[in-house]
């Protein structure tokens, strides 16, 4: 007797979310010119535009769409909520720390997107892996970090800090870390103090050590803390260092700081997400020593490379240390072990399926060469320096430091009233004009504003205009009279 459901076909195909080749071209036409034009105008927009913002917003709160709609409805809605944005990729946004955006960054993600191979596991794509590996090999050869060290791409600055701070613990406390210490100065970035609650640690075991006249971390009170810990029978751990703060770009005494950190058996851990780039420049050793020294580094590509947010890196000098952190067996992946002749980045990172972040990293250095990273970093340095030349000769300003990088940190010292409302005003009208972006911080209570040069865009015309812009900012609040109209860029 035969089955009769042997012979039975299968279910019929659901509707095809493949595009046919031409449909394909067609959106991808559509959606490539719609980006080149934007690019092409970013010059002549305003630096940031929230107007009805709001409304825009509410727009996209609605139900998940059963039927689908035109990709050109699409695209002009997300232009809309494009054009209701702090201008990030703009020339003239010198706030917080700017994000680069570098095209060729953008074909990689759309071709690796595309293509869409898994990277995680070595031996599911070698050569893309090894691509990847390249990647993180040219960055940590780049900026002078030791050869052997094994690195990995994250999605910025705030992961890497967490991952290289879950990397020490495991390598240095394992699951005993209740009497540990972290050292950080007033001045580290605030992702550190996340990581370490992040990673289990009490928010009262970060230690947040004093800085200088120069916003630097003081080595004598790092020393003393230390100290006072080890006497109170806590187990000083790790020390952070910043190469480069995002407040003004002060540069720890990363050689003495890993002095101590030998001395003491502390793991060095050095930010260098805003500043490691930096190196790159000539005479980028001496401008930022000691970056060799750290057990694990943080640099973000999409600061100081100019790549698009969603791009950092964690470099550690201990190659075994990230697989010490972050192996881990399964069954289910029993077919995926392979021999140690690559990096999976499933063994040395938390995450398992990711987008193959590797070529947008590789591609436009591989385009580009190193050569053009360097002139464009040394090209931010000598901004900041010309910024802060014209600034402390503009009068009632004050400069806070001379730049240690790209940053320039001021304030005006107004004939009467309150000094924090008077800069606040500064920067309210200066943003007004919206022909630049910046962004304030506030030290010991006054409040401070700063220019950070480091967009790719941003050359001598937008730094000019954003001088130019607070000079007129501080007549204008001094008189309480607004001045004649300003150009807008075009
Ligand atoms: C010194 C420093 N560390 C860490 C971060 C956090 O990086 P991300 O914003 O990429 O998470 C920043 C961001 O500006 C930074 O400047």
């Amino acid at each position: 007797m035969s089955d009769p459901t042997w012979n039975a076909p299968p279910p019929p195909d659901a509707p095809s979310l493949d595009l046919s080749a031409d449909a394909m071209r067609a959106a991808t036409e559509l959606c490539t010119r719609w980006a080149i034009d934007h690019i092409a105008s970013l010059h002549a927009q305003p630096s940031w535009d929230l107007d009805g913002a709001g409304e825009v917003a509410a727009g996209f709160r609605e139900p998940p769409p059963e039927h689908g709609a035109p990709l050109e409805t699409l695209l002009q809605r997300f232009a809309g909520a494009v054009e209701k944005s702090f201008n990030t990729a703009g020339p003239g946004y010198l706030a917080y720390i700017p994000g680069g955006g570098l095209y060729p960054a953008a074909l990689a993600d759309y071709l690796s997107l595309a293509v869409n191979r898994y990277v995680g596991v070595w031996n599911a794509a070698p050569a893309l892996a090894a691509i990847e590996s390249a990647a993180i090999e040219w960055l940590r050869s780049l900026v002078g970090y030791p050869a052997g060290a094994r690195g990995i791409l994250t999605s910025g600055g705030s992961m890497s800090n967490w991952i290289g701070l879950v990397t020490a613990r495991r390598n240095r406390l394992d699951d005993d870390f209740a009497r540990a210490v972290i050292y950080v100065s007033e001045d580290t970035h605030h992702s550190m103090h996340k990581a370490a609650v992040l990673a289990g640690f009490p928010a009262g075991r970060v230690r947040e050590v004093g800085v200088d006249a120069r916003r630097r971390m003081r080595v004598d009170a790092l020393a003393t803390a230390i100290r006072a810990d080890r006497a109170a029978g806590l187990q000083p751990f790790l020390a952070v260092a910043s190469a480069g703060t995002t407040n003004t770009g002060a540069i720890d005494p990363v050689p003495a700081i890993a002095d101590l950190c030998v001395q003491y058996d502390l793991w060095l851990h050095v930010d260098a997400a805003y500043g490691g780039f930096f190196r790159l420049v000539p005479a980028g050793e001496t401008l930022l020593p000691g970056l060799e020294r750290a057990d694990s580094l943080v640099l973000d590509p999409h600061k100081g490379l100019f790549l698009p947010y969603g791009t950092g890196c964690l470099l550690v000098r201990d190659p075994e240390a990230l697989r010490r952190a972050h192996a881990f067996r399964a069954g289910y992946l029993q077919d995926l072990e392979h021999p140690e002749e690559g990096d999976s980045f499933a063994d040395i990172s938390p995450e398992l399926s990711r987008e193959f972040r590797g070529l947008r990293v590789w591609l436009p250095l591989a385009l580009f060469g190193a050569a053009a990273f360097r002139a464009n970093l040394a090209e931010k340095l000598a901004l900041a320096r010309w910024a802060y030349e014209e600034l402390r000769r503009t009068p009632g300003c004050e400069c806070l430091d001379e730049p240690q990088l790209s940053v320039v940190a001021f304030r005006f010292v107004p004939r009467r009233g309150d000094a924090n409302t008077f800069n606040r005003r500064i920067q309210q009208r200066v943003n007004g004009y919206r022909r630049v972006y910046l962004s304030s911080t506030t030290f010991d209570g006054a409040f401070v504003l700063r220019f950070c040069i480091l967009s790719f865009r941003t050359h001598g015309r937008e730094v000019a205009m954003a001088v130019e812009d607070v000079r007129r900012a501080a007549r204008e609040v001094a008189d309480g009279e607004p001045l004649e109209p300003l150009p807008r860029p075009g």
